[in-house]
């Protein structure tokens, strides 16, 4: 039965949360793959809007069992603040899986991220803090504490105080910071351990039968394609795949069992953090945008930088994650503009490229190449059907679709959990 993925198309926030709550009543779990509480969904139900970093958004819906899977980086008291901030809204996170193989962000995870960005300086990557890259790199380099290990107070000793061995040198002689004291670290991960020991799972055995049974299994992504440490814009990328290829790897189950591959794709373009952005508006087009978009992060509240659409990118996408279904978001936002420019190429140094540039320094003086598509001036946050869409609207989605290379199969009109033209089933 299926398995379908969700990743964003761009550079994350392109609204992952309203798909996911659209397929919710179909849907029997929710994984997520990557990442950690960098993420960030908001998802509007009603007259309440919940903000999720780390927990699935088939929290929400009581029927959904939420998968926390081995590719994401846990930071435990983030976690356990965000299922308490949800019980005091009265929803229960009892069913919560998380994967024994999942890696945990440390203290020293955090602190290191800090200190190396503040030595960066002017070449920061423009994290978000939360200890996601040096998470992830210890979990390559093999010093990592996996979920598992607060089952085993023993193991967890140990683990703590060989990384803190080699983490305190660092943090003392390099960064010239105060070290962590291992002792302290151990008791407040024992006191996670109590909290967190009932979700622990085997969740790629029980995603594997649940599968067999014919469950619904929706893998969401955290970030977006173009901060793929593979495939993204390196080194203003995140440390883990977003992509459909890292929905697998990241849940545990093997590609064969993906039937749908659905990316998320904002009707203009918005990136968080540093990096190059060849539509990126400076002006107070792009404050409009931001503005009229509500272009904050919900994780750390940065101001998101605004441009418009850019259809090399949205082309890119399709290929690397073989997108079978786009939704597109916030096309609502875009109303009341005469005009839309759309990014169908780059000139890069006098030549034009109709794909991503090979290397960094080429994408890096991309100058978008602009397509004028006529706007609209209607209202269309109550459009229940494609065809109750303006003409100019219509064509502008259909332009999309085309120069993505990907059928558009539900349109995001507004915030809200119904404001969503569906043009034919995701499932
Ligand atoms: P990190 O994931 O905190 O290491 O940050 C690396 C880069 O990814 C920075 O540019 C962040 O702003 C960006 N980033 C991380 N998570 C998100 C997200 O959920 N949305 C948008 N950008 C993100």
């Amino acid at each position: 039965m299926p398995a379908a993925v969700l990743v964003g198309a761009q550079w994350g926030d392109e609204g992952k949360g309203k798909a996911t709550d659209l397929l919710g009543g179909d849907v029997d779990y929710v994984v997520r793959y990557q990442g950690g509480n960098n993420a960030g969904h908001t998802v509007v139900i009603g007259d309440q809007k919940y903000a999720l970093h780390l927990l699935p958004t088939g929290i929400l819906s009581p029927d959904v069992v939420p998968v926390i899977g081995n590719g994401v980086v846990i930071d435990p008291g983030v976690l356990l603040s965000e299922i308490d901030g949800l019980a005091a809204r009265g929803i229960s996170a009892e069913r919560l899986l998380i994967s024994s193989n999942a890696h945990l962000i440390m203290p020293h995870h955090k602190a290191l991220d800090k200190v190396t960005e503040r030595y960066l300086g002017k070449a920061r990557i423009g994290t978000t803090g939360r200890g996601i890259g040096p998470a992830y790199g210890d979990k390559i380099a093999r010093m990592g504490v996996r979920v598992q290990d607060l089952l085993d107070p023993g193991i967890l000793a140990k683990k703590i105080e060989v990384a803190l061995g080699e983490k305190n040198q660092v943090l003392t002689k390099v960064y010239n910071r105060r070290g962590i004291e291992p002792a302290a670290v151990l008791e407040e991960y024992l006191a996670y351990a109590e909290r967190l020991k009932p979700h622990i799972a085997d969740t790629s055995l029980v995603l594997s039968k649940a599968l067999d049974e014919g469950k619904f299994v929706l893998l969401e992504g955290g970030q977006g394609t173009l901060l793929d440490i593979d495939h993204g814009t390196y080194p203003f990328v995140t440390s883990s795949s977003p992509t459909s290829g890292g929905a697998c790897a990241g849940a545990g189950i093997p590609p064969n069992r993906l039937t749908k591959i659905i990316g998320i794709l904002k009707a203009y373009t918005t990136r968080v953090g540093s990096g190059p952005f060849p539509t990126e508006l400076t002006d107070e087009v792009g404050e409009w945008l931001r503005q009229t978009g509500g272009e904050y992060g919900v994780t750390t509240g940065r101001n998101r930088r605004c441009g418009w659409f850019d259809a090399v990118i949205a082309r890119y996408a399709t290929r690397i994650n073989g997108i079978t279904d786009y939704f597109l978001t916030k096309l609502d936002v875009l109303s009341g503009l005469e005009r839309i420019p759309v990014c169908v190429a780059y000139d890069v140094d006098g030549v034009r490229h109709d794909e991503i540039p090979m290397t960094q320094t080429d994408f890096h003086h991309a100058v978008p190449v602009y397509e004028e598509l006529p706007g609209w001036q209607e209202d269309i946050t109550s459009a229940k059907s494609f065809d109750d869409l303006p003409p100019n609207a219509q064509a502008y989605v259909r332009a999309l679709e085309e120069m993505s290379g990907a059928p558009i199969s539900a349109i995001g009109v507004g915030p809200g959990r119904d404001q969503t033209v569906v043009v034919r089933s995701l499932v």
